[in-house]
């Protein structure tokens, strides 16, 4: 198991296969982008799959994310979705993507055994969307989402960030697009994760105001916690349900207490937190020869109990509230979301 010292255990691995992105969101990096990682840093398909078989065989661990950067820009992705899905336990598998080229991968992704999608969509107005993600790509995105419903990958859900003075007001025609097509729709708040080290409190958009927005037009009631286990989501059944839209309010509704996460960078080291400055470098280990350890087993079981004392040192919170917070060194991007 993956406990830490306040009592919580992680079941839930994020695994990020790239840092790279072919869109450019003005939250999360600038239009140059970034230093991508070098090659003979990043894990390859072989050493993910190892990890993703330690963590279920040995640490517990129950649903994996595959997340980046952009996770579809990863070339292996299909395969390595078929052999987690081999794995015994066999893990929840789901993708967390901007869904470009998704609309063709979408059935092979499917029938390798992944379960379901979250698609990145902060605006359905052409417009708007090239001006937050820098990029003309806003029906290459809806013809994946569309394809990944067709598929099967469902629920599919809609993360959308609002950012203020851009697509604050859409927010109620968001949720009226979603609704008709049947995708579950989360608002994010803002995190101070961005490359450029921009963000600021006041210029987040709060849970909050999106409450407020929305309410504009629908009636809003709480689902209550019983629904909601460890999701970063909190949800609310709009004009009495079935439809339900979520709000991750993780600056103003932290939801630390409940975490349940640990996280592999596309350069094989774990995070306890989105927002640790610190992090564990598994790499070495996996590339440790297992004849000076005694053997396969006893590799796997180094790689373990190291990636154990990662998670026994998860701090109670993400300290965004504390005088002193400063943004982990990687942003977003290179954590993976
Ligand atoms: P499901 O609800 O299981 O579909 O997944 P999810 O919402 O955890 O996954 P997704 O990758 O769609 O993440 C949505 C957003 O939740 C991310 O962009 C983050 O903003 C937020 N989030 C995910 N993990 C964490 C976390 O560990 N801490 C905080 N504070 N926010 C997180
Ligand atoms: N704050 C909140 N959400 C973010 N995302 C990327 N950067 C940030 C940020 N700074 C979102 C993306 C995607 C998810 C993985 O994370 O929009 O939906
Ligand atoms: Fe790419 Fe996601 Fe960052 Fe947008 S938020 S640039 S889609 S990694």
């Amino acid at each position: 198991m993956l406990l830490d010292t306040y009592g919580r255990t992680a079941t839930d691995l994020r695994v990020s296969l790239t840092d790279r992105c072919n869109l450019r969101c003005t939250y999360c990096m600038p239009e140059e982008g970034l230093d991508w990682l070098a090659k003979s840093t990043l894990l390859t398909d072989d050493e993910i799959v190892r990890l993703v078989r330690i963590a279920v065989t040995r640490l517990g661990v129950r649903e994996v994310r595959f997340t980046g950067g952009e996770p579809l820009l990863r070339p292996g992705l299909v395969s390595i979705v078929q052999r987690c899905a081999a794995l015994d336990p066999r893990p929840e598998l789901s993708l967390t993507t901007n869904g470009i080229g998704l609309e063709k991968v979408a059935p092979a992704l499917r029938d390798a055994g992944l379960d379901r999608v979250n698609v990145s969509i902060d605006t359905v107005d052409p417009e708007t969307f090239h001006r937050l993600t820098r990029r003309r790509r806003l029906d290459d995105v809806l013809r994946g989402l569309a394809a990944a419903h067709d598929a099967g990958l469902t629920p599919v859900k809609v993360n959308s960030v609002l950012m203020r003075g851009v697509n604050d007001d859409q927010a109620p025609d968001l949720l009226a697009w979603a609704m008709e097509h049947g995708y579950e729709l989360r608002f994010i708040e803002q995190m101070p994760l961005d490359a450029q080290h921009g963000w600021t409190r006041r210029e987040m958009v709060t849970a909050e105001e999106i409450l407020t927005s929305l309410r504009s037009r629908w009636s809003l009631v709480p689902e209550g916690d019983a629904a909601r286990g460890s999701a970063p989501a909190e949800r609310w059944l709009v004009d009495g349900g079935p439809y339900r839209v979520g709000v991750i309010g993780s600056v103003t509704r932290p939801f630390c207490g409940a975490c349940d996460r640990t996280r592999l960078t596309a350069d094989g080291q774990i995070r306890n937190c989105l927002f640790a400055r610190e992090e564990t470098d598994l790499r070495s280990a996996l590339r440790a020869d297992p004849a000076e350890l005694g053997g396969i087993e006893q590799a796997d079981e180094r790689v373990a109990e190291l990636w154990r004392a990662a998670m026994w040192g998860k701090k109670a919170g993400s300290g965004i509230d504390d005088p002193t917070f400063l943004q982990p060194p990687r942003p977003m991007s290179a954590i993976g979301g």
